[in-house]
Order: structure tokens, then C-alpha cells, then sequence
């Protein structure tokens, strides 16, 4: 699936179901149970790998997860795979050098985080026909600047945001992901842009919605306040993953309890 195919579902009104995925096995599975976008996220460093957190994940580590979740997703759904730490934030030259082997691998849209400081390599990748899809909010790969705390609570924070995201739409990215921040925010966020927002831990007002794996199966020992375990009570994987569609497409998920 290409771009135009993901943005014309939102231009409809439908609400994006995203969830990370590392391996084709899974990608098979949420390919046939209308999972709209896989993203090879670099939490993999946590879920699949067992670090503390997303830093020590590589580039050559993040290429072969994709190329492995773009067969399984055999061109059925839409393919964003992260740039992973310090891979890109050198340059937009970087940027691009990191991007060009995550598409050759079978992605669709790059991932990148960070405000303002992205813009440049933002309108550097979209200028040469790569997707970018930008990350505010809290950001897993700053963790050691901010810890996992939920981010943007206070007004000039929110108003810094604010400006970042439309920054980052105007330099061409042509997706959001909101992470941790107030509700309120990302409401906010996602009337002002044109772009689809994709929240986690953002309240129920975003485009669509993504969860970590791992937390939508109920694996994860301690989960973050915005995860659901849709495994409970489901009976089997395409059941769980098929609640999840449903309960974002029906704007049931995420209820207050998983909002800030
Ligand atoms: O790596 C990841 O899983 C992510 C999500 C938390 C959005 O970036």
C-alpha cells in the first residue's frame, strides 16, 4: 500500500489502527485482521531485545527487522520503520544515507523524533520522494534528557509543540505521532494540521491511534498508563488485534484511563 492509499482513509474520517510489529510472522496476522499501518518501531530494543530502553538499537538491526515485517506484510499494508538513535541527527545527509536503506528494505515512511531541531532533514527526505512521519511529545530517544514522563503539561511546553508540528508539516511530514502529552494538546494539534496525528498516551481526539505490541498482548510485566491488554478475554491473537481495530475505528480506545 502506498501513501495516497493511507491518507484517503483519513480524509474520510476513518480513525488509523497502527501497531508496532518486528517479525513477518505477526506482520501476516495483522495484514489480515485490517491493521492499517505496521510500524517497525525501535522499541524492539526493549520488547525484542530486553534493553532498558531504545538506545542501543541499530541501523543494521532496524533494516533487518523491516525487511522481514515488509515480506510478511507482502505489500497489504502500509510499512513505517523508525530511524533509529544516531542514525540521523548528525545531518539531513545522515538523515537520508539511514532513510534510503530502511525504504530499500521494504519500508514505506521513515519515523523520526524531535521538533524543530528535524525540520531541515524533514524537508531534506520528503524533497527526494521518502515519507516522513514525525514524533513529538515525549521521545523514547531522549529518555536520558527528560526520563518516561508525559510531556508538553505546561503552556509554554504546549505552545512549543504547537509550533514544532506545524513546522514539521510545512517542511513535508506527512504523518504525527503524539506521544504522552494532555489531551487537550492533541486535540489541539490535530485540528490545526492537515496531516493525520497518531497518538499514544494523546487521548481519543488524534487520527488514529498506535500501541506497542507487546502491551496490546499483555505481555508487558509493568505496562504504561496508556497501554490496554486487548488479549484478556479475547481467546486467541486475531480476536485481541481485531478488538483493538474496532475499539479505535469505533472511537472506544483510548478511554480516559489511558489519558493524561
Ligand atoms: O518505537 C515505537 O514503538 C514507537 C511508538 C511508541 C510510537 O515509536
Amino acid at each position: 500500500m502506498y501513501l495516497p492509499q493511507l491518507l484517503a482513509r483519513a480524509e474520510k474520517g476513518e480513525k488509523l489502527s497502527v501497531l508496532t510489529c518486528y517479525d513477518a510472522s505477526f506482520a501476516r496476522l495483522l495484514a489480515e485482521n485490517e491493521i492499517d499501518v505496521l510500524l517497525v518501531g525501535d522499541s524492539l530494543g526493549m520488547t525484542v531485545q530486553g534493553h532498558a530502553s531504545t538506545l542501543p538499537v541499530t541501523l543494521e538491526q532496524m533494516i533487518y527487522h523491516t525487511d522481514a515485517v515488509a515480506r510478511g506484510a507482502s505489500g497489504k499494508v502500509f510499512v513505517v520503520a523508525d530511524l533509529p538513535f544516531g542514525s540521523y541527527q548528525k545531518s539531513p545527509e545522515q538523515a537520508f544515507e539511514s532513510a534510503a536503506r530502511l525504504m530499500s528494505a521494504g519500508a514505506n515512511m521513515v519515523k523520526l523524533e524531535g521538533g524543530g531541531i528535524m525540520v531541515e532533514s524533514v524537508r531534506f527526505l520528503s524533497q527526494r520522494g521518502i515519507p516522513v512521519c514525525a514524533h513529538l511529545g515525549l521521545l523514547p530517544q531522549s529518555v536520558n534528557a527528560t526520563g518516561y514522563r508525559a510531556q508538553a503539561r505546561n503552556a509554554s511546553e504546549a505552545g512549543k509543540l504547537l509550533e514544532d508540528a506545524g513546522n514539521l508539516e510545512n517542511a513535508g511530514a506527512k504523518m504525527l505521532v503524539l506521544e504522552s502529552i494532555p489531551s487537550v494538546l492533541a486535540e489541539e494539534v490535530t485540528q490545526r494540521l492537515n496531516i493525520p496525528t497518531i497518538g499514544i498516551g494523546a487521548g481519543p481526539h488524534c487520527t488514529g491511534q498506535v500501541l506497542v505490541l507487546q502491551d496490546l498482548l499483555g505481555l508487558t510485566p509493568k505496562p504504561p498508563r496508556f497501554a490496554k491488554d486487548f488479549m484478556s478475554g479475547a481467546g486467541n491473537l486475531a480476536a485481541a488485534i481485531r478488538n483493538y481495530v474496532s475499539a479505535i475505528k469505533a472511537g472506544e480506545f483510548p478511554g480516559p484511563e489511558h489519558s493524561f
